[in-house]
């Protein structure tokens, strides 16, 4: 577990990367893929966002632009899930762009397999693994600006906690790996009150001051979608 994508060594490529960003960007992806989007285009600067989607059918695409919480003016929505309905997204594809956790995928995207986790799509990315059983397996959280995120270290924390569940592995089996025991221990100390958590959360209280309280109930929402966010070209994501 790497809790910010800066943290991840430039010199490996694992087999497979999962990037996390709860609050909000990766449960966007997931719920756009779900709702029916062709497929998902993550960029990490606006303006390449802007000048790539000029080429694309105007009625095929939807621009996804969010800094500091806030919808990128001249952008047709910001990085709510709750925006991501079948009447917006369907057969369109959405070509995004957030503060955090579009450049944590890219910082990932030369990974043999590159996927988007979050609570609500958390058994899609556990039974990937365990189908696929991966050699060596990063999950990366977005975090805030290079910073430690707490929502995103409980996502990676459920997602591991759940593989040693499956596998039958006792926690012990963690020790001597400080970032997934601490990530475990967190998830298990909060599952149960995952909302209470965001609201504890810097980026939660962030968006709570930007109204967003809905969205943090959305995403709290432990494997609400069967979706799997896998990339199939560089920065391109689709439906698994
Ligand atoms: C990000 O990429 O930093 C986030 O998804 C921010 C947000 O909540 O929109």
């Amino acid at each position: 577990i790497y809790h910010t994508p800066e943290l991840t060594p430039s010199s490996e490529v694992p087999d497979c990367a999962i990037a996390i960003d709860v609050l909000r960007a990766t449960t966007t992806m997931v719920t756009a893929l779900a709702a029916g989007a062709e497929a998902v285009q993550v960029f990490s600067d606006l303006d390449k966002l802007i000048h790539v989607s000029e080429a694309w059918p105007t009625e095929k695409r939807i621009r996804a632009g969010e800094r500091g919480g806030a919808k990128v003016a001249g952008f047709d929505m910001g990085n709510s899930p709750l925006d991501c309905t079948p009447e917006q997204v369907q057969g369109r594809r959405l070509f995004i762009s957030t503060t955090n956790g579009t450049r944590s995928l890219e910082r990932v995207q030369k990974a043999a397999s590159v996927m988007a986790g979050a609570f609500v799509n958390r058994r899609a990315v556990v039974n990937y693994i365990l189908s696929e059983q991966p050699e060596t397996v990063w999950i990366v959280g977005s975090g805030w600006e290079g910073s430690y995120s707490l929502e995103d270290t409980a996502c990676a924390g459920a997602i591991a906690q759940s593989l040693l569940k499956e596998l039958q592995l006792p926690v012990d089996q963690l020790a001597g790996n400080d970032e997934v025991v601490g990530a475990v221990t967190l998830f298990d100390q909060w599952k149960d009150r995952l909302l209470e958590l965001m609201h504890h959360a810097s980026h939660g209280k962030r968006l709570l001051r930007l109204d967003c309280d809905e969205d943090l109930k959305y995403c709290v929402q432990m494997d609400l979608l069967d979706v799997l966010p896998i990339q199939r070209e560089p920065g391109v994501l689709v439906k698994k």
